[in-house]
């Protein structure tokens, strides 16, 4: 027992962008059960509680060592009423009640399972279930007319669900460096994303491609993506001129974060004979009773199967994301694409309410010259932003 007399209180900026987070966090069993509740709420389309959640696990991840007492936690931001609960629930009896439950509930298992599948997000999972669909089976033996990315996500399913390593991740950008070269020499390509923040695995591998010259990067991405494809590379493609803010933008809307750069979301065709090995042993050591993402016996097995062939096979797929943005506005595209999505969130909340000012990975504006912005003006507060982003990223990866 602790007496308060001894217990020193923790302290942190209010914005995720102004703390230095390493990637050792002493209280991952504190944010692992707030980061399952965001994803809970996310996946119920309660976008708020979502983020109250990621900025409650934010804050303990920045701290120096593990809470042990409550009282410690007195006076930092971002704890909300029921975050706090669930603090205190874990200290106190090692576990929270509304996390395990969570857990357990048949429907946010079956939501984890569905939007686990490329391609298929919170709202689509959710009709589903309303329909009775519960895992891949019953998707599969349902008649439900899938999309393009729907049918390459439930195919490859398996080995999307497994973590990218850096090696991987290191062989892909060998690929796309030799695309890239071939057809357009010059080119420079960065590993964005989680990878670039110095995760040692992630959920797919990120790519920011540019030329020193302004305009050289036009028409790029089509080359690039018939290249990779004409060597049997690529599993699924989708490239797109983004029309979001086109169509979600009206007057009164904020303006999006989904910036406006040609991008590719893509599965890539690796050949690994490691993923290969990796993934025998995985089955192998695991068996199919370990699964955790709660699917049904059936469910299981088909995964085991799917994995059993994956290591008969010589490649496995991985999801690869490629953005080509213009040499001006590669800084913010840098920034915009390295992440995380809260950190990025915050950035943009802090440039807005403490500086005045609108970040998006396009540009940074003034919002009081946003309106007599010159060309002149521009260029002084792409240099401002370039060092910002810089500063930001060494005070933060
Ligand atoms: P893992 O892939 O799970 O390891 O994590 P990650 O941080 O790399 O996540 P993800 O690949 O989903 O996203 C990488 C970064 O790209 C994040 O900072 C996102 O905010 C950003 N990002 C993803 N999609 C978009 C988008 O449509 N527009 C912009 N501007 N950024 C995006
Ligand atoms: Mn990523
Ligand atoms: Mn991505």
């Amino acid at each position: 027992v602790v007496s308060d007399s001894e217990v020193i209180p923790f302290s942190v900026p209010g914005y995720a962008c102004q703390r230095r987070t390493t990637l050792e966090n002493h209280n991952s069993v504190l944010t692992d059960a707030l980061s399952l509740l965001a994803e809970n709420a996310e996946l119920s389309d309660e976008d708020g509680r979502g983020v109250a959640f990621r900025r409650a696990a934010a804050v303990l991840k920045a701290l120096p060592s593990a809470v042990t007492h409550v009282s410690q936690l007195t006076g930092l931001p971002c704890l909300g009423e029921h975050s706090l609960r669930v603090i205190k629930d874990i200290l106190k009896n090692g576990t929270s009640s509304e996390v395990e439950s969570t857990k357990a509930s048949e429907r946010f298992k079956a939501l984890k399972v569905l939007t686990g599948i490329f391609g298929v997000g919170a709202k689509t999972a959710d009709r589903w279930i309303r329909e009775g669909i519960h895992n891949l089976q019953q998707l599969r033996s349902s008649g439900q007319t899938l999309n393009r990315a729907q049918q390459a996500g439930l195919e490859h399913y398996a080995d999307i669900r497994q973590p990218v390593s850096t090696a991987e991740a290191e062989a892909i950008r060998g690929l796309v460096e030799r695309a890239v070269a071939s057809v357009l020499p010059g080119a420079q390509i960065v590993l964005t994303g989680g990878f670039r923040r110095g995760k040692l695995t992630g959920h797919d591998v990120d790519f920011l491609i540019t030329h020193p010259e302004e305009g050289r990067e036009v028409g790029l991405m089509p080359k690039l993506v018939s290249w990779l494809d004409s060597r049997g590379l690529l599993l699924y493609q989708k490239t797109s001129r983004n029309s979001y803010l086109e169509s979600q933008d009206g007057p009164g809307r904020p303006p999006s974060n989904i910036d406006r750069f040609e991008r590719c979301l893509s599965i890539f065709k690796l050949s690994t004979p490691e993923a290969a090995k990796t993934d025998l042993q995985d089955a192998a050591e695991n068996g199919v009773q370990s699964e955790e993402d709660g699917e049904s016996q059936s469910g299981e097995l088909g995964q085991h199967l799917q994995r059993k062939a994956a290591s008969e096979r010589r490649w496995r797929a991985v999801r690869v994301d490629l953005v080509v943005s213009p040499v001006s506005q590669f800084a913010f595209a840098l920034l915009g694409w390295t992440g995380s999505k809260l950190f990025e969130r915050e950035l943009r909340r802090w440039a807005g309410h403490e500086r005045g000012m609108s970040l998006s990975s396009h540009a940074l504006y003034d919002n009081k010259q946003v309106k007599r912005c010159t060309e002149c003006r521009l260029t002084r507060l792409d240099k401002l932003a370039y060092l910002t982003t810089i500063t930001f990223l060494k005070a933060n990866l």
